[in-house]
C-alpha cells in the first residue's frame, strides 16, 4: 500500500498541476483556511509568511479576510506554482525552498504568523527550517504546521496519504528553543463526486502518479459505492503543530 509521497523531485508534479491547482483544490483550500482561522487569531497588523505557499490560494484568502496591511509573503520553489501566485493581489513571492529561504533571507524582518501548510513532507532538512523559524518568528508570533491527515478521496489502495511524525516536528522546534503543541481539528464539507473524481483522474496528489489509469478507476468505483448520491460528505482531519517562542 502506498503510504508516503516521495521527498525526491516534485518539481515536475507541481509544474503539471499548477494551472488547475486553484480550481481543483478549491474545497481543500477552503477547509484549510477555516482550520487556520480557528487556530490563529489574526489582526490587520499581522505579518504573514506562507512557506510552501504554492499558488498563494491561502495567502490571498488570509490577506483579504483579515484586511492585512502588509502583503503575505509566499515562498515556494516551484516557478510554475509561483507564476499563478504572482498575479494575486496582497501577495509577494520569493522562489525558494523553505531551507533556502531561511538561510538566504535570514536578515528579513520578523513575521507574526508563519504557515507551513501541506508542505512539511517536502522538507529535506527540517532542523534547518526550524532554526530559521526561531530567528524569524516575532516574540508573540505563532508558526502553524499542518496537513490533512485524512481526505475523503482516499480509496483503500491509496492508503493514508502521508505519515508525518508530529513528535519529530515538536523535537525540531524544541531543539531551537521553541515550544510546540500538537492538537487536531476537522472540517466537513459537501463536494460533488464529479469534482472529487476529476481530482483523482488529474492525479492532483503526487502519489497518484504511481497508479495506472485502471487502478485509479478502480479506486473511483470504490468511492462511488462508499458514498450514496452525487455528493461526498468530505471530512478532512488535520493534526496541527502550533509553535511559539
Ligand atoms: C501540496 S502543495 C501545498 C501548497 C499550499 N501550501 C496549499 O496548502 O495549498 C506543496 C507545495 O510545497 C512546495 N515545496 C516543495 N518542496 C518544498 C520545500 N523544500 N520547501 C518549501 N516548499 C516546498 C511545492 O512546490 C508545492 O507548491
Amino acid at each position: 500500500m502506498a503510504s508516503n509521497i516521495s521527498k525526491g523531485d516534485n518539481a515536475e508534479h507541481y509544474k503539471r498541476v499548477s494551472s488547475c491547482y486553484d480550481s481543483m483544490y478549491s474545497d481543500n483550500l477552503a477547509a484549510k483556511v477555516s482550520i487556520i482561522n480557528r487556530q490563529l487569531q489574526f489582526t490587520s497588523g499581522d505579518t504573514v509568511l506562507d512557506i510552501g505557499g504554492g499558488t498563494a490560494g491561502m495567502s490571498q484568502r488570509l490577506w483579504k479576510t483579515h484586511n492585512l496591511k502588509a502583503p503575505v509573503l509566499c515562498v515556494d520553489p516551484s516557478d510554475a506554482m509561483l507564476q499563478i501566485a504572482r498575479g494575486k493581489m496582497g501577495v509577494e513571492t520569493i522562489k525558494a525552498t523553505a531551507e533556502e529561504f531561511f538561510v538566504n533571507y535570514s536578515d528579513r524582518k520578523v513575521f507574526s504568523k508563519i504557515l507551513m501548510i501541506s508542505c512539511y513532507h517536502h522538507f529535506k532538512d527540517p532542523g534547518l527550517v526550524f532554526e530559521g523559524v526561531a530567528r524569524l518568528l516575532s516574540d508573540d508570533g505563532v508558526c502553524l504546521v499542518t496537513h490533512a491527515e485524512y481526505e475523503p478521496l482516499l480509496f483503500s489502495r491509496l492508503g493514508k496519504l502521508l505519515d508525518i511524525d508530529y513528535s519529530q516536528i515538536a523535537k525540531h522546534a524544541e531543539a531551537n528553543g521553541l515550544k510546540a503543541q500538537i492538537t487536531s481539528d476537522s472540517e466537513v464539507r459537501e463536494v460533488t463526486k464529479e469534482s472529487c473524481f476529476s481530482f483523482l483522474r488529474n492525479r492532483m496528489f503526487s502519489i497518484l502518479n504511481e497508479f495506472t489509469d485502471s487502478e485509479i478507476e478502480e479506486g473511483i468505483k470504490e468511492l462511488d459505492q462508499r458514498y450514496d448520491g452525487d455528493t461526498v460528505q468530505a471530512a478532512y482531519e488535520f493534526t496541527i503543530a502550533t509553535i511559539t517562542k
